[in-house]
């Protein structure tokens, strides 16, 4: 995990607090039989920089400090959504990986069948919690913005699925920009985006010209993401990142640096950073925060 004593992941650092308590809170409030239990616990609590969820605060506190129920819940429900597209992307069935967050994957330490069914649970159970009315102190949010919370996160976990499949095709294929951002767009840009907007949509009016900023704010970030996994994975070192380095160019993925070449790359997540940092300008001030988490995922190590 990045260190937390760099200011630039202040932000970063509460926000992990913040989810890993709420994500603890949410699991106790399903009975699961072992070992799925067991399972879940291990893919959604131990590590991860939790940086969807640090999306969802730091776009609610561009209107308030208010910890917004609701945006509690979408953190917690795309956190979730996260941790099961992992379980299942290191599956040997997809890219066969052995360890992520510094721990052996959740197929290695609990079996595949097991594993399988932790991603499955995870999925319905972040819909659940969306629909739910947990950490409600006052009055329920609008069936409105709950409806449009779950479209949203329907909407990109369904673009990630599809992503996944692309990429897995485009292994060992030459492909050209488009078709690699397109891949990337749908397999990490979308549940990023989802973050960001899920929380906008619950403190924003939909008129308000904050949404399509932020929308034009967290593709940029969603897509100069998955650039920079595919640098990390040539630039770092396993105990670095916590899974393992080198493993894209041992399959032959159709990643940004095989296509355009490592300084390329490196230029153009550069770039999106740029443009993320240009759609927030009619926050000021206030988008100091979604800018700290920009530049911390172009500075990051892991
Ligand atoms: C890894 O995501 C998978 C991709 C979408 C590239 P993260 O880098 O956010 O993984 P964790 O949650 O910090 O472990
Ligand atoms: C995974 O992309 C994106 C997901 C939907 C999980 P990668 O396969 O590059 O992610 P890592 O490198 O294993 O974390
Ligand atoms: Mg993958
Ligand atoms: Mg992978
Ligand atoms: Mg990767």
């Amino acid at each position: 995990m990045s260190s937390l004593t760099d200011v630039s992941v202040t932000v970063l650092g509460s926000a992990q607090q913040r989810i890993q308590h709420d994500l603890l809170t949410a699991l106790a409030a399903f009975s699961i039989p072992e070992p799925l239990q067991a399972a879940v616990h291990h893919t959604v609590m131990l590590g991860g920089k939790r940086v969807r969820p640090a999306l969802c605060y730091a776009t609610a506190a561009l209107k308030s400090n208010d910890h917004f129920a609701a945006v509690r819940r979408a953190a917690v429900a795309i956190e979730m959504i996260h941790c099961y597209s992992l379980a299942h992307d290191d599956l040997p069935c997809m890219d066969n990986d052995l360890l992520r967050r510094g721990q052996p994957t959740c197929h290695v330490a609990f079996g595949e069948d097991t594993a399988l069914l932790a991603g499955d649970l995870l999925q319905s159970m972040a819909f659940e919690i969306l629909g739910s009315r947990l950490f409600d102190q006052g009055a329920a949010v609008s069936p409105a913005i709950v409806l449009k919370q779950m479209q949203i996160l329907a909407t990109a976990s369904s673009k990630m699925v599809c992503g996944q499949v692309m990429d897995l095709q485009a292994e060992g294929q030459q492909v050209d920009q488009v078709a690699l951002e397109n891949i990337h767009r749908n397999k990490t840009g979308a549940l990023i985006t989802a973050a960001v907007m899920m929380a906008a949509v619950t403190v924003f009016e939909g008129t308000d010209i904050a949404i399509p900023k932020l929308r034009e704010y967290a593709q940029a970030i969603g897509l100069a993401f998955q650039v920079q996994d595919d640098i990390l994975d040539i630039i770092s070192d396993t105990e670095v990142l916590g899974k393992t380095a080198g493993k894209d160019q041992q399959v032959e993925k159709s990643t940004y640096p095989a296509l355009m070449g490592l300084e390329n790359a490196q230029t153009y997540a550069k770039q999106l950073h740029d443009q993320a940092f240009a759609a927030l300008e009619v926050f000021a001030e206030q988008g100091s925060e979604l800018r700290q988490i920009s530049q911390f995922l172009l500075s990051r190590k892991s």
